[in-house]
């Protein structure tokens, strides 16, 4: 079995999913940088991996590890200083680093939804809870807005592409400037500017162009959308109306006569009835008691866990077939993340979501995870099902993760992670663990390991995987601790 592990050619690509599991998002080969005053940061380091319909795939690693920032990019929310070195993001046929950042609000918050640690943070303390929800609703319920914008979003999203380009090359030679690089490199920088400048001078003037034809055909499109409904809506209204007029039955006539009018408005756009109706709703879904009161209510006036119910609740509202939920129950006690993961795990199902999950704590995503990413310094270290992951794990790191797990059971001692990992501003050269690890070979520090697959659905990298690599036994409290799960769920399987 041992001699079928082989290892992968980088760039470490995903294999193809398993039978009957469809690839809703797929990572490739990422890599992200930051500028910083003291150099570039290499944040993410070639990640890969794929999110399939209805799972969740937990992403576990220290802090540091690069996980906020892998899924920042997804969002399109990096701050300015960071820099997408390579790779793709594919989301329904469109690569995701390649869209600008003001076309991202058709996918952030409509078809892929975050949640953060702190909820505080993502919610305005100063406004109604009900008005926040809502208030997402009714900005993403005008029905002539998003006409008008999926007509033009093709073109828009070339020449802001286009324009881009243009910023990167800007940018370098600002960047350069301003960290006093030598003189020949800012040269070639701003020769490098005047080439794109050059380049693209003529692919943007036609791309406005055509940008300027889109918005015209979609005016018209908004103008027919628009006046289809006003035409259908005014003969609805036109028997109303000559009935009211004969004031026979004024009340009833005039209630008709303002409902048809609502029902003209709710065509065009989300009312705020409407948008009040479904906020409540979903209020109820979250586990919100009371909604009616509490819709009236401050940030102030929730609990932690109740505001972290809220900030889901606001990112259900555009009915997201990706959740990503980024440390969502870091911030709170035991008891009530638990009541969050629970709540995160039934959402999934009843909304056929898929999730991403990011945590620091594996103890945590025993619970959660279909599949399991570890990442470390930037990359992830392993990659398999929860099972694999929990149960036959092989890199060092993830050892060194379960056995920091604190166990309920055997209240053993917990066996910190020694050290701290590496700064991403001077990668590692080898395996970033190899300086934490007891495990580490001569070569750990030489070269780094590619990923080996050790199943169809398992991968690690590590050069313990190699076949000139002795064997090397997980450590004791890993072994036990597996031993142990397996024999519990043997024991519960015999109980169903
Ligand atoms: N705005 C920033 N500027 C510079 N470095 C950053 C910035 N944001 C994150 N980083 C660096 O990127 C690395 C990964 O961060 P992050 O993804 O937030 O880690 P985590 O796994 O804890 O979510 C860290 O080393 C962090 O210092
Ligand atoms: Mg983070």
């Amino acid at each position: 079995m041992e001699n079928e592990i082989k290892a992968i050619d980088y760039p470490f690509t995903v294999g193809e999913p398993p039978e009957g599991k469809e690839v809703v998002l797929s990572v490739r080969n990422l890599a992200i940088s930051f500028r910083t005053d003291r150099g570039r940061g290499r944040a993410v380091r070639g990640v890969s991996f794929d999110l399939y319909k209805g799972e969740t795939l937990c992403i576990v690693g220290e802090s540091g590890s690069g996980k906020s920032v892998t899924n920042k990019t997804i969002m399109g929310i990096l701050p300015k200083n960071a820099h997408i070195d390579s790779g793709s993001i594919l989301y329904q046929g469109e690569d995701l680093t390649k869209i600008a950042e003001d076309e991202f609000h058709r996918i952030r918050g409509t078809k892929i939804g975050m949640i953060f640690q702190d909820p505080l943070s993502s919610l305005n303390p100063i406004m109604k809870i009900g008005k926040q929800i809502t208030e997402v609703m009714i900005i993403n319920g005008d029905h002539c807005r998003h006409l008008y914008e999926d007509s033009i979003n093709e073109q828009l999203i070339k020449y802001k592409n286009d324009l881009r380009l243009l910023d990167i090359a800007k940018d370098e030679v600002k960047f350069l400037k301003r960290s006093k690089a030598p003189k020949d490199k800012i040269e070639a920088a701003k020769a490098h500017l005047a080439e794109e400048r050059a380049r693209l001078q003529p692919i943007l003037a036609e791309d406005r162009a055509a940008l300027r034809k889109a918005k015209g055909e979609a005016r018209v499109k908004v103008k027919e959308f628009k006046s289809e409904i006003k035409a259908r809506h005014k003969e609805l209204r036109a028997p109303i109306l000559k009935r009211l007029l004969t004031f026979k039955n004024l009340s009833q006539d005039y209630a008709d006569f303002i409902s048809e009018r609502r029902r003209y408005v709710s065509e065009l756009r989300v009312t705020r009835k409407e948008a009040k109706r479904r906020a409540l709703a979903i209020m109820k879904e979250v586990g919100i008691p009371q909604p009616e009161r509490r819709y009236n209510q401050y940030p102030f006036e929730f609990s932690g866990g109740m505001r972290q119910r809220i900030v889901i609740a606001i990112a259900l509202t555009a009915d997201p077939d990706v959740l990503i939920c980024d440390e969502p129950t870091t911030a709170l006690d035991v008891t009530i993340q638990a009541q969050i993961l629970e709540l995160i795990n039934r959402l999934k199902e009843a909304r056929h979501m898929s999730i991403i999950f990011i945590t620091h704590d594996l103890g945590v995503v025993a619970n959660m995870a279909d599949r399991v990413a570890v990442m470390y310094a930037g990359k992830i270290v392993e990659y398999g099902t929860a099972e694999d992951v929990f149960y036959d794990p092989r890199h060092p790191y993830t050892w060194a993760l379960l056995s920091s797990i604190p166990d309920v059971d055997s209240k053993e001692k917990l066996e910190a992670i020694p050290g701290t990992p590496p700064s991403l501003l001077f990668p590692p050269k080898g395996d970033g663990f190899a300086p934490r690890s007891k495990y580490a070979m001569a070569v750990d520090f030489k070269a780094e390991p590619p990923m080996y697959q050790i199943t169809p659905t398992h991968y690690a990298a590590t050069w313990l995987l190699d076949k000139r690599a002795p064997k090397a036994e997980p450590p004791k409290i890993v072994t036990t601790r597996i031993a142990n799960n397996l024999a519990k769920a043997k024991e519960a399987e015999k109980h169903e």
